[in-house]
């Protein structure tokens, strides 16, 4: 079985994978964390994100740097929207996420264009949105505790552009798929949206 779930930045559509993941007894892949490895490797190499080159001869970056912990700022996450627009970094990145979402026994795979591109055969598609307000709160509680005081204003615009950029680029922009589910998870906590989920899952799958 293939669950996509796609969804903007800081809907929870990554806690909600792993938890779905996790109850199901599937792997899960975090597809940003690739774009944001791409991203990183631009800057490592003094490159410029919005250069087609420059993005293609990051996607070779070294599987380590998937574990890297600067991936999870907010600067590398600037820098992978701008280099998930070049369709030659899309290609790049197509055959790994394809052959996890196709690997005997299925998989939860999320990201922006799991349901649209990477595989839109899956049994399950969600696509998971939160308010933008409420997805600025999430990043700037999360960045706190992580020791990060960034102004909440700041974050919020820095959001609303990443989903700008994501939802109009050319090439498998953030939609919701053919069939997808959606579920907002704005007035909902943490344990609450991953129970919903389940049940949402559970619901779609006993369907005739
Ligand atoms: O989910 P995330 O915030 O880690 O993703 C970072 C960026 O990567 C996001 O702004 C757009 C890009 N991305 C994408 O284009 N397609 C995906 N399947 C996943 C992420």
């Amino acid at each position: 079985m293939i669950i996509a779930v796609d969804g903007p930045t800081a809907s929870g559509k990554g806690t909600i994978a792993k938890a779905l993941a996790a109850h199901f007894g599937l792997p899960h892949l975090d597809t940003g964390l690739l774009y944001r490895a791409v991203g990183r490797q631009v800057e490592l190499n003094g490159g410029d994100p919005d250069k087609a080159e420059d993005a293609l001869a990051a996607c070779d970056f070294a599987d380590a740097l998937l574990d890297d912990e600067t991936l999870r700022s907010e600067a590398v996450g600037g820098f992978a929207s701008r280099v998930s627009v070049h369709p030659a970094v899309r290609r790049a990145l197509f055959d790994r996420q394809r052959a996890f979402a196709l690997q005997p026994g299925g998989a939860v795979l999320d990201g922006r264009d799991i349901g649209t591109v990477i595989a839109p055969e899956a049994q399950v598609k969600l696509f998971v949105t939160a308010s933008t307000a409420e997805r600025a709160r999430r990043r700037w509680l999360e960045m706190k505790g992580r020791g990060l005081d960034t102004a909440l204003a700041a974050i919020e615009q820095d959001i609303a552009a990443r989903d700008e950029r994501d939802m109009n680029r050319v090439d498998a922009p953030l939609i919701a798929a053919n069939g997808a589910l959606l579920f907002d998870t704005t007035t909902l906590g943490r344990n609450e949206a991953i129970a919903a989920a389940i049940e949402i899952v559970h619901r779609t799958l006993d369907r005739p």
